[in-house]
């Protein structure tokens, strides 16, 4: 879905589409030549990281393998709550293997400091972050990111799998949300 369908709903568009694939192009050719010899799996993080995986997994010129965790940190509102719970698991083990998570967005970064530290005591051969996005000015916990797509504002933002109130995920680009819908 374009933007435009969204007009009264959105403030402007953050990303464009075309942003977005440009950016994971270049993202792609970095992680193959990072893991260049070596097996990779990505680890997507439902639901808001279906779109990246999708594109990001598309991107790459080598094979590779995807799993996914559902994990809950936020509900519905607009506020993360510190909480994480794994709602599905992975199926894969990832003893002595090279683990990539992929993810739409770290915002206060407690859901991937809670789940590299969670992956990480499965002793896999390594564990890296891809996101979409990054909010620096909103992280309260301290995460290495290996590949960032775009650092943003602290806005509300929706779409590309994110969401507000489960709403937003299928807009092709990142917009923010006005403040009419959420308050
Ligand atoms: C979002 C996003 C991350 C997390 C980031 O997921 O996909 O997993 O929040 O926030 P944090 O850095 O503040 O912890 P959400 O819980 O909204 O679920 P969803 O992916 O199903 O939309």
């Amino acid at each position: 879905m374009d933007a435009e369908h969204l007009a009264s709903d959105l403030d402007r568009v953050l990303v464009s589409e075309e942003q977005i694939h440009r950016r994971l192009a270049e993202l792609a050719r970095t992680i193959e030549a990072d893991y260049e010899g070596k097996d990779l799996l990505l680890v997507g993080v439902l639901r808001g990281a279906v779109m990246m995986m999708a594109d990001l997994a598309r991107s790459l010129d080598r094979d590779v393998e995807m799993d996914w965790m559902a994990v809950s940190s936020y509900g519905s509102g607009t506020t993360s709550s510190g909480v994480v719970r794994i709602l599905k698991d992975l199926d894969s083990d990832i003893t002595d293997r090279h683990v990539v998570v992929v993810e739409d967005i770290i915002d206060t970064g407690l859901t991937l400091s809670w789940l590299v530290s969670n992956l990480t005591s499965r002793r896999p051969a390594s564990v890296e972050i891809c996101t979409l996005l990054r909010k620096p000015d909103a992280q309260q916990m301290a995460v290495e990111v290996r590949y960032v797509g775009f650092d943003i504002p602290d806005e509300f933002v929706v779409g590309y799998g994110l969401d507000y109130a489960e709403r937003y995920r299928n807009l092709r680009s990142i917009a923010t949300l006005a403040a009419h819908v959420y308050s």
